[in-house]
């Protein structure tokens, strides 16, 4: 294993290029920032909830403080992470849970349409509407922080297993979800988290794996960074969200968490951020090492799942006492995860946690991997309340429709509808008949992994249909069986038939294998033969609808502008209410307006760059270079001049409409000035004891839990565990990287907040600098929902020839005219200035575009500044 040290404190360099891929190894570096920010008590937002923390941690001893800092160890109490208890003073151990589309291992919660569903809606109500939602079913079951919403993968392969649980493959439309999606979870007291901080765009390697040493890493220049992958996390921060995950990953060869640059540098220091850092699962990689480069909370807490060891716990205390963490570190863990906690307006008597994660029985262990505690430990709330209608909706509302042609949509009573494929109907395993969900069978309404949660139930598309079309006296019969070509023949020939084909596209989280799809896709292609099974249907029938459900592209490309096949369909995961969300579509009750969040590209190399499946650096750390800087998805495409099939943003509607009319007033926001000035010193709360006696675990009243992880010294032996370190005996100062336990005033980043601002960066950032208008009028004949969108072409020889900057779904009655209104920021027109490490904006000549997709850029005005 790479040590700590190494990675954090290698030299500055930005990722290079065309070098062999060793050498490149050694020259992806990561720069070290030191010492790691301490909160602001002035930072906007903050205020109050910092003079609570201050309250809170000022009373609480050196092991209360850890307490918080660690988590119990795997499966050691209810939630996926939990850190420990401060009895003393009545708060219950913090519980964390996942997931970004539901409260995961629960019962009677709802199932709701992933990220990257929502994110096709492209409407900002409905995104917050979601996360609301979500966040009253975490908070009725107990939990405290909610892991989730992702923006990392962002989805530069198309292929990435993770992608459909974040948004978009664009920074700005995913900064939006993001954002939306934590103020929706927050105003309901829950924590959110905002995850994987970051580069996490693979899942092949991301803990390394059986023939390489260290995790795979992403190597990213400063730019990129900055201009793609940062971008919807600075829109997490901005938005006030509590938590940050650092993920598996390297970045630039260190570790994500403990990766100074970007815990401390770029999320503390140049955001501002004020809540706490919590790791991925068993994603730390040292101890005091990964302390003062940023990492406030260890989850879940042991070192390996269920090894009873920890690099915090009982190694923190100590590092405190024996003076090589600083006391203000582990001071300022404490502040910023019990300031998150007081800002969401919690009180320290939280409800019980009525769950359990690990067993769905009543009565159990409460300390399951212990087996030990037995009592009862589900409550079985239901906490879905009429969420269904809402989940109904947002999937409806997220069906992006593909192609309509001969009027094959919206259905009007057809005389005979022929449902083929199994992605149709029902898994005979039950819609949870996998943990995880990891299998594909049946329709696919959610992908694999911890990104999950259990259905309550799940209405297929087939259900939903017969429900309709049984009352409307349309004949429905159906082949569910993909395979099984002579039946499904037999009825897509018959006369007057519409075959409504279901076909979908899996994928997940690595620690499980599907079909030989190890998280990422192996492909693009349809599963189950699906692509076969729409050539076979359309060659024989004239009216062939498709409906994809898949966690991203796929390579339509043998039959998507074959005549016969007449309408497609993309559903997304939609969720437990898929069935009848899709009828509303099919039938016109919902008309729909979503625009596809990612590229559908005519073949996989289109994309320009791929997973890494095979090891490629010896038993080295895998190397992937993100050499197409900001160029993924449509600016990839665009920029490389490749025409796609469907393009970024790209959506039909049953009615049409036309632009006209931009208008472009610039506003006259003054001249930037870089943030000056410096932090305060770092403050301390409370004192401590440095005997060791006092640090013992309590003789009284106290049954220990094997396996679980405690703050408590073990007397006898810790001073003769610390001698086998290779670091005892040295101070802080000799081991640790230049700065990391400085405690005086520090510079401001001159990109980020002055000391009474709020958190995000420098607040001139976000000065309107333009507006723009159009006028958009419905020239059909039915009510509908439009998304113009708002593109800008920043002229410079390194800028996407366009980039997305606003976007609305507006509803328009037919033969009416409605005004789309966006704004353009500061930062909406700024490039990432390495050399002065702020944002600059260009000399370049812009241009605004507004349109219905990336590619129908039908209106276009120059910006004058
Ligand atoms: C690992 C996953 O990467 C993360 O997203 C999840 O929140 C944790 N496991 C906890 O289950």
């Amino acid at each position: 294993m790479r040590i700590a040290l190494v990675s954090a404190l290698a030299a500055c360099s930005s990722a290079a290029s065309a070098q062999p891929i060793e050498e490149r190894a050694e020259s992806a570096h990561s720069e070290p920032f030191y010492p790691s920010p301490w909160m602001n008590s002035k930072a906007i937002g903050w205020e109050d909830a910092y003079v609570k923390a201050k309250d809170f941690v000022s009373q609480l001893t050196l092991l209360e403080k850890v307490n918080l800092t660690t988590g119990v160890g795997w499966q050691s109490e209810q939630c996926v992470g939990q850190v420990g208890s401060i009895p003393r003073m009545g708060l219950r151990g913090l519980c964390l849970q996942d997931s970004p589309l539901g409260v995961r291992f629960a019962d009677y919660v709802s199932a709701f349409p992933s990220g990257q569903t929502v994110a096709a809606s492209f409407d900002r109500s409905l995104m917050y509407q979601r996360g609301k939602a979500m966040g009253q079913e975490h908070k009725d079951k107990g939990v405290n922080v909610l892991l989730g919403p992702s923006a990392g993968p962002l989805g530069r392969h198309p292929e990435g297993g993770r992608n459909w649980e974040g948004f978009a493959a664009d920074p700005w439309l995913s900064g939006v979800g993001l954002a939306e999606t934590v103020k929706g979870i927050q105003s309901t007291g829950v924590i959110a988290c905002a995850k994987h901080y970051i580069v996490n765009e693979q899942e092949h390697f991301r803990q390394g794996g059986p023939n390489v040493s260290d995790a795979i890493s992403s190597n990213v220049d400063d730019k990129t960074m900055h201009e793609l992958y940062l971008w919807p996390f600075v829109d997490a921060v901005r938005a006030g969200v509590g938590s940050f995950m650092c993920s598996y990953n390297q970045i630039n060869n260190s570790y994500g968490c403990q990766n100074s640059k970007l815990l401390n540098g770029i999320l503390k220091s140049e955001l501002g951020f004020q809540g706490f850092v919590m790791s991925d699962w068993a994603a730390q990689h040292s101890g005091v090492s990964s302390a003062v480069a940023g990492l406030d909370m260890t989850m879940p807490g042991d070192v390996a799942f269920n090894d009873g060891k920890s690099y915090w716990g009982a190694n923190m205390t100590l590092a405190v006492i024996n003076g090589t963490l600083p006391e203000y570190r582990l001071d300022d863990m404490a502040m910023r995860i019990m300031a998150a906690f007081f800002k969401m307006g919690n009180e320290i008597e939280q409800p019980p946690i009525n769950f359990d994660s690990w067993t769905k029985d009543t009565q159990g262990p409460m300390h399951y991997y212990a087996k030990q505690g037995n009592q009862q430990i589900n409550w079985h709330v239901n906490v879905q309340r009429d969420h269904r209608n809402l989940i109904r909706d947002v999937a409806a509302k997220s069906t992006v429709l593909l192609k309509n042609t001969k009027n094959a949509l919206p259905l009007k009573s057809p005389k005979f509808l022929a449902v083929i494929g199994e992605d149709a109907g029902p898994s005979p395993k039950g819609p949870n008949g996998c943990a995880d969900r990891g299998c594909n069978s049946g329709t696919l309404a959610m992908g694999w992994g911890s990104g999950t949660a259990d259905f309550p139930y799940l209405i297929t598309p087939l259900e939903a249909l017969n429900a309709k079309t049984a009352d409307e006296g349309t004949r429905l019969e159906s082949v569910l069986d993909n395979y099984a070509w002579a039946s499904t023949k037999a009825l897509v020939s018959q006369a007057d038939v519409t075959a409504l084909v279901f076909v979908n596209a899996d994928s997940g989280e690595g620690y499980i294998t599907v079909d030989g799809n190890e998280g990422d896709r192996t492909n693009l292609t349809l599963w189950g033969s699906g692509d076969q099974l729409i050539k076979n249907v359309s060659s024989i029938c004239n009216n062939t609808i498709v409906v994809i459900h898949s966690t991203g592209p796929t390579v339509v490309t043998e039959w998507y502008d074959s005549p016969n096949v007449t309408a497609i369909l993309w559903a997304g995961l939609p969720g437990q209410e898929s069935g009848r969300s899709i009828v509303d579509v099919l039938y016109g009750k919902v008309n729909p307006a979503a625009r596809t969040p990612f590229t559908w590209g005519a073949k996989r190399e289109d994309y320009g760059v791929d997973i890494i499946y095979k090891p490629n650096n010896g038993a080295g750390a895998p190397q992937q270079d993100f050499t197409e800087g900001v160029m993924i998805d449509y600016r990839y495409f665009d920029y490389k001049n490749i025409t796609p099939i469907f393009e970024f943003g790209f959506g039909l509607s049953y009615t049409t409409f036309e632009y006209s009319d931009i208008k472009v007033e610039k506003s006259g926001a003054g001249k930037y000035k870089p943030t000056e000035g410096k932090t305060t010193e770092a403050p301390k709360f409370g004192n401590f004891s440095t005997d060791l006696n006092d640090y013992a675990f309590p003789s009284e009243k106290f049954s220990y839990v094997p396996y679980y992880i405690y703050p408590y010294l073990n007397n006898t032996s810790s001073a003769a565990e610390a001698s086998q370190d290779p670091h005892y005996g040295k101070t802080a100062a000799e081991f640790l990287p230049p700065n990391a336990v400085a405690s005086e005033a520090q510079p401001l980043a001159a990109a980020g907040p002055a000391a009474s601002d709020e958190p995000g960066g420098n607040r001139q950032l976000w000065d309107v600098m333009q507006t723009v208008t159009a006028t958009i009028k419905n020239t059909g004949s039915i009510v509908g929902e439009e998304v113009p969108q708002l593109y800008v072409s920043l002229g410079g020889p390194q800028d996407p020839p366009v980039q997305l900057r606003g976007f609305e779904r507006i509803r328009i009655e037919p033969g009416q005219s409605a005004e789309f209104r966006a704004t353009l920021t500061r930062r909406d027109l700024s490039n990432w200035d390495v050399a002065s490490q702020n944002w600059v904006i260009s000399e370049h000549a812009k241009t605004v575009h507004v349109g219905p997709s990336s590619r129908k850029l039908v209106l276009s005005a120059p910006l004058e500044f």
